[in-house]
């Protein structure tokens, strides 16, 4: 409807026996005339701009260029909103949009153009390539926004001596390339592995117990019998908890009771963090974030020797080496906050999938808990090595990997440094490669039918398949997770030993909670709110 239509004062002008009105109203509808017809031809102009925009940039530029990938097509401003909204639908449209074609795609969000790569091979060669291919700019990028300065992310960047003190650096590279060799050093299989694993068996035997579950922050005793917990929240809790102390000692819970909360409504908004969402509209993400590292800095105002019971190597180690580069105080603090959010994000939430997929199916959980159960003397937790060993226990080798398989959303993002050619494509400088693990982990050509049904069959069938290169829970190449081992070590023992000590039920009938696949998060998928649910514990009488 156009202005002048509409204009009823001016309508009555017009039935006026005065002429100067007559002459007045008909130049003034003359220029709503002029200015409506002005906008339309703008709307027409800017309209025929887009359209060509479109043209060139979707038709005649993939002709131009068709060693580059084809670009997934979208209006100004982009995919950003699809993106946020649910990015494995968005990529899921995105490969259908080309025939399900296996070439690499091209997509634009956030001003970034991200180059989608969803065949296997051609994700080999994606992680291989550490040359032109850089993982650094995303711990970077993660250094930048939570708070280290330019210099301290150069200092940690800038290569050192071969001969420096510390740790061995005989490739000359910087900490934050010598970091990942840290991380292996403590996490791979070897004495350290078992240190740490060792310490998880302790806390696990002296924090698995009525009493202490009774104690947790989310939990309700509805008798002297039992307890009932949302298993969401305490799974979360648990887990911060144990990775914290195993990691950092108690000196962390010393200095702030409360920090496992603290950090879960951190991590809870995380998907913040990493779309670097506005300050103003982040407070609710900001506030736990500086509360754990201001918690993280006092820590490391303690000296190394009076911080009780101990801390992994790892810890020291990397404070011994940022000292040494001069960083220390409130940037040592965030530097570490990394290392606490990569040890407590995935973990705690895996251990509630495992729970919530043998909670829903009671003959697994009897399998479970006959496959773990010579790992047990009575109550006590033995021989927790037992419970790695696939052959021993198939069933829990296949419900973690289906877990891993069914709840990861995590995908792999690299800055190009230099143009590449991957899948025969050339894939441009200053662009980003991405392989989003989930889409492969939903392949019926390698995982069988019904993908998305939880089935541990495809893995008691298929030994093979856990090796797949479609398998990718924990990323590939030189930064694939070093803490693999731990945490699988860690969630195996954990639902072991509470299966073995609880009857484990569930209150009332609730529903399987659905995973929140919209939100981006480092690794394995949340809830959707309000998805959580109660389970109740009682201790099995027989072991009291
Ligand atoms: C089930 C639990 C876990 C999952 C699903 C998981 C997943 C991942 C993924 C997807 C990556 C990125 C790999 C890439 O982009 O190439 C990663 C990196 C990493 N994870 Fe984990 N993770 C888990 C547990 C842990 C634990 C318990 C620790 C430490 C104790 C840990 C330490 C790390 C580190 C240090 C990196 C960075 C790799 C590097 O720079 O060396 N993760 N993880």
């Amino acid at each position: 409807m156009s202005p002048s239509v509409n204009s009823t004062p001016d309508s009555e002008a017009i039935r006026s026996d005065d002429p100067s009105t007559l002459v007045h109203t008909v130049y003034g509808s003359a220029g709503i005339l002029d200015v409506s017809s002005s906008r339309l031809l703008a709307v027409v102009f800017s309209l025929s701009l887009l359209v060509l925009w479109r043209l060139w940039r979707f038709t005649v530029l993939p002709m131009l260029y068709p060693d580059q990938p084809k670009e997934f097509p979208h209006w100004i401003p982009g995919h950003g909103r699809a993106f946020f909204r649910d990015s494995n639908g968005l990529l899921a449209r995105a490969r259908k949009h080309f025939g399900n074609s296996k070439e690499p795609f091209a997509l634009t969000a956030f001003g970034m153009t991200f180059y989608v790569v969803t065949q296997v091979k051609q994700s080999v060669q994606a992680y291989r390539n550490s040359e032109t291919l850089s993982f650094e700019d995303f711990v970077q990028g993660l250094m930048r926004t939570n708070g280290n300065s330019e210099e301290v992310i150069k200092a940690v960047y800038t290569a050192l001596p071969t001969d420096k003190a510390g740790c061995p650096n005989p490739r000359g590279e910087s900490l934050g390339v010598l970091a990942q060799r840290m991380h292996a050093h403590q996490l791979h299989p070897g004495d350290n592995l078992v240190l740490l694993q060792k310490e998880v068996q302790r806390w696990l035997d002296c924090h698995v117990n009525l009493g202490d579950i009774r104690a947790s922050p989310s939990a309700t005793s509805p008798n002297f019998k039992s307890v009932e917990v949302p298993l969401y929240r305490w799974c979360s809790e648990y887990f911060i908890q144990l990775g914290q102390d195993v990691y950092f000692g108690e000196t962390l819970a010393e200095i702030d009771p409360t920090l496992p909360s603290t950090f879960l409504v951190f991590d809870e908004l995380i998907w913040k963090m990493l779309y670097q969402y506005p300050d103003v509209l982040s407070s609710d993400m900001i506030k736990p974030r500086s509360r754990v590292i201001a918690s993280l800095n006092r820590y490391f105002q303690v000296p190394q020797s009076q911080r009780t019971g101990g801390s992994a190597w790892l810890i020291n180690a990397m404070e011994n080496e940022m000292r040494a580069l001069g960083v220390d105080g409130e940037d040592l603090a965030v530097v570490v906050f990394h290392l606490y959010l990569a040890i407590n994000t995935n973990t705690r939430k895996t251990a509630f999938w495992v729970l919530a997929h043998l909670l829903h199916d009671l003959d697994l959980m009897a399998a479970y808990c006959r496959e773990t159960a010579p790992a047990f003397r009575g109550a006590d937790l033995v021989d927790p090595f037992m419970i790695q060993d696939a052959a021993a226990c198939p069933q829990v080798d296949a419900v973690w990997h289906e877990t891993l398989r069914m709840s990861g959303w995590a995908a792999s993002v690299r800055l190009i440094t230099q143009d590449t050619l991957i899948g025969n494509k050339r894939m441009c400088k200053g662009n980003r490669v991405m392989v989003p693990h989930r889409l492969l982990h939903f392949d019926k050509g390698i995982f069988g039918e019904a993908t998305h049904q939880f089935r541990t069959d495809r893995w008691l069938n298929n030994k093979d398949l856990s090796r797949s290169p479609s398998f990718r829970p924990f990323g590939a190449g030189k930064t694939m997770c070093s803490g693999r081992f731990l945490a699988r070590f860690s969630v195996t023992t954990f639902v072991a030993t509470l299966l073995r000590r609880f009857h484990v039920e569930l209150v009332g009938q609730p529903a399987f909670p659905r995973a929140d696949e919209g939100r981006p998060v480092l690794g394995t998928m949340s809830i959707r709110e309000g998805d959580d649910f109660k389970v109740r514990l009682t201790p099995k009488a027989e072991l009291i």
